[in-house]
Parts: structure tokens; sequence; C-alpha cells
């Protein structure tokens, strides 16, 4: 006979066990900043200002590897807080929980100070897209030199999605500026780059070449003088959602967002998408990518960077659902983490 002691110990091992089991099989990515997000290796990630492609059943995430001390370029009139370029890394994962390092998939280039990807130069934001004509993987960045006063779109394409690039060099798409980027490939094949322009002022949206490696003549000035960066977007209920942040170099600021019937314009601006705790200040984040989770219906995922502006390779991850309301209206809650359905 088993004693009532005997019973109540089993009756709670059931219980914290069967809390544990639960607990595991949430698909949960926390949001606390106070612990990174590891790879498979252990190691933390290291992809900031990044975004993600699907690609036949696995989705790679490619952001800048940050690496280094940081340091305050002097004698400019804004807090222009920088490392070496290292080049742009890339993940790799089945679930979006377990990542692992493919490695840089476009590397710095030490020796020539008058390449693009020398490291004393900046690389930003890059983000990838597949062309399934040229079955080729075009990755767009922002390139600049460590002032920020190069302002150009830098251009990479490869095979195969894990690398290595193949660097095509730099250009001012339309002649004008080029800082704060993503690239958007739409259901019809089309591809864009929506970039902070004309010193951060205008946010262009121009449409690329067939084999996304340049600009056609397409272009459209949007949010003009209203100084929006880090634009990240998807498309629900036919409508595109833009959201971007303001512009406060590495500071927290209130994001922004608009939607328009045409991703060339008109955008209609909305307002501020995030609620919650600090969502005045987008919990301490800046917007880089929206996510459409793979084979899932209005599943996205809001993709942000926490910026650690005097150590920028500590910089955090927020990632946060995004709450379709209707005919384009969203909503970002603020999450302490994201379960991954
Ligand atoms: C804000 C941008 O969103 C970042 O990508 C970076 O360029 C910083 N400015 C530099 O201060």
């Amino acid at each position: 006979m088993l004693s009532k002691y005997k019973i109540l110990r089993i009756l709670i091992l059931f219980i914290l066990l069967g809390g544990r089991i639960i607990a595991q099989s949430n698909r949960v990515v926390s949001n606390s900043t106070e612990r990174d997000w590891l790879d498979t290796s252990g190691m933390p990630i290291n992809a900031h200002g990044g975004g993600i492609l699907y690609h036949e059943g696995t989705y790679y995430w490619y952001g800048e590897y940050k690496s280094g001390k940081t340091t305050l370029l002097p004698g400019q009139n804004w807090e222009c807080y920088r490392t070496d370029v290292s080049g742009v890394s890339c993940y790799s994962s089945k679930d979006l929980l377990n990542w692992k390092f493919e490695g840089l998939v476009l590397k710095g280039m030490p020796g020539n100070t008058h390449n693009d990807l020398h490291p004393s130069n900046v690389l930003e934001r890059p983000k990838v897209i597949y062309n399934s004509k040229t079955k080729k993987f075009v990755m767009w960045m922002h390139i600049d030199t460590a002032d920020y006063s190069k302002a150009c779109a830098g251009v990479a394409v490869c095979d195969t999605p894990t690398g290595e690039f193949k660097y095509l060099g730099s250009q001012r798409p339309h002649k004008a500026m080029s800082r704060d980027q993503t690239i958007y490939k739409d259901e019809d094949g089309r591809a864009y780059q929506i970039f902070s322009s004309e010193d951060n002022a205008t946010l262009y949206i121009s449409e690329l070449t067939n084999d996304y490696l340049g600009h056609k003549e397409t272009y459209t000035r949007n949010f003009e003088n209203k100084f929006r960066e880090a634009p990240a977007i998807f498309k629900t209920n036919n409508k595109y959602v833009l959201v971007t942040s303001g512009c406060s170099a590495w500071n927290p600021n209130e994001a922004e967002y608009a939607i328009a019937d045409s991703i060339l314009g008109k955008w209609t601006v909305i307002g501020n998408p995030c609620t919650g705790k600090d969502a005045d200040k987008t919990f301490y984040g800046q917007s880089t990518f929206i996510l459409p989770v793979a084979g899932k219906n209005k599943y996205y995922i809001a993709m942000f960077d926490k910026w650690e502006k005097t150590d920028l390779e500590k910089s955090k991850y927020i990632w946060l659902p995004i709450l379709i309301i209707d005919e384009g209206k969203i909503e970002i809650p603020w999450k302490d983490s994201l379960i991954i359905k």
C-alpha cells in the first residue's frame, strides 16, 4: 500500500514533470534582453539589421556581423558610433527556433581601403531575395563610408543561399542617396528596394530590374521630409503595410506604419502600430524586417533590433507577432516572449 505521503510526492512530481513538458513543447522566443539568443553551437546570434529569406523549407537569417570595438567617429554633429565591417552572417533554421551558423556569406575585405567592404567603411541592413528566373540569390545592403557620407546601395549575388556571395559594387539609385534599406519581392515576381534618401528626409521605393541586380527607371518619393528609417514591409488583405522608424541615430523613437494599394504608393499614414509599455519608443527597438511565417495564414513576425550603441556587437533582438485588425490595419503589442506557432 502506498502511504498518503508517497501519493502526494508522486502527484507533485507528476505536476512538475507535466509543467516541464508543457514548457518544452511551447516554442518560445524570449524578448528579455537579459540573455543572448544563442545559435545551435551556443554562440550569440550575430545578425543585426537583418532579414529572413524562406527558401525550399528553410529559413535563412542574414544580418550585419558586428564584431570588435565600437568607436565614436569624432567631428560629427550626431552620435556616429560604428564597428568595422566584418561582413554579412547567415543562420539557417527549419523551425525559427534553432539557428545554425552558416558563416559569413559576404566577408569584409581588409587590404584595399577603396573597397566598399573594407573594415573602415559601413555595411548595414543586408537583405536577400531569390530570383526564380536567374536562379540566383541577390543581396542588397546599405554601403557607406565611416562618416555616412557615401550613402550608397550595394549588391551581391550567389548561386546558393549560404554563400559565398560575390560583391558586384555599389551605386546611388536614381543618383539619390541610399541608406537604411530593405528589399521586397512581390507575388508577381517583381522586386523593389525601399530606402531612406535625400539625407534620410524622404523614403524612395524603386523597382529592381528583372534580374534584381539594378534599378528600373520607376521609383516614387514617399513621406517627403518626414525622415523615416528602418523600413520593413509585408502584404496582407491585398494591402501593403510599411513599418518605419523615426530618425535618431541608434536611439529608439516612435515607429509609424502606413498602408497602400500599390507598393509604389500612394501611402496613407495610420500611426504607431506598437501598443503596451514603451510603445512610444518601439519597446526600445527599431524595425528591421517583417516575416510572413511559411504555411501559416496571416501569421507575421515583426523583427526589431535593440541597439546597444556603445557596444554594437552586444545589440539584441525583439520579435513580436503582428495582429491583423482589418483592411491592412495592424497592431504590434508588446509580449515578453513570442510563441512560434
Ligand atoms: C539608424 C539606422 O536605422 C541604423 O541602421 C544605423 O544607420 C544608425 N542610424 C546609425 O546611427
